[in-house]
């Protein structure tokens, strides 16, 4: 089954809006496999948004990630790379359509509440990044057989 990985930001933990977005993904069908609530490292954050160094919003970036905890998710289900990243809007919450997390949440670019991997590479590689193989679970197919 596919994976991605997800990420509350210190905005969305510091808003209390984890819980909010952890319904939206469960009710959807998919399933957590793994969470934590942690706080991220100059290093770790650098490497995990490696694709933009070079980009002139990459010291706020890294900044904001580093600033306050984060809730680190691994979320299983079918084509649920896609899905989470549509359910979480486009980048810019201004041109995220209502209805989506960041729609529904967010103001500006800089603070847009969630992370999601893009495509299945950098799930992969996110993944890696913020979990251990033993800190993620697997469940029974049985319990999908309402889902699928
Ligand atoms: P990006 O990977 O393009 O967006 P997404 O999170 O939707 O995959 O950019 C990573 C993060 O960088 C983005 O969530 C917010 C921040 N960012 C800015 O602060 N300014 C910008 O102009 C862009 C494009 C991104
Ligand atoms: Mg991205």
């Amino acid at each position: 089954m596919e994976k991605t990985y997800l990420m509350v930001k210190p905005d969305g933990v510091q808003r209390g809006l984890v819980g909010e977005i952890v319904a939206r993904f469960e009710k959807k069908g998919f399933q957590l496999v793994g969470a934590k609530l942690m706080s991220v490292s100059k290093e770790t954050a650098e490497q995990h948004y490696a694709e933009h160094k070079e980009r002139p919003f990459f010291g706020e970036l890294v900044d904001f990630i580093t600033s306050s905890p984060v809730f680190a998710m691994v979320w299983e289900g079918e084509n649920v790379i896609a899905t989470a990243r549509q359910m979480m809007g486009a980048t810019n919450p201004k041109d995220a359509a209502p209805g989506t997390i960041r729609g529904d949440f967010g103001v500006t670019v800089g603070k847009n509440i969630i992370h999601g991997s893009d495509s299945p590479e950098s799930a992969e590689r996110e993944i890696a990044i913020f979990f251990k193989e033993e800190e993620l679970t697997t469940y029974n197919k049985q319990i999908n057989e309402w889902v699928y």
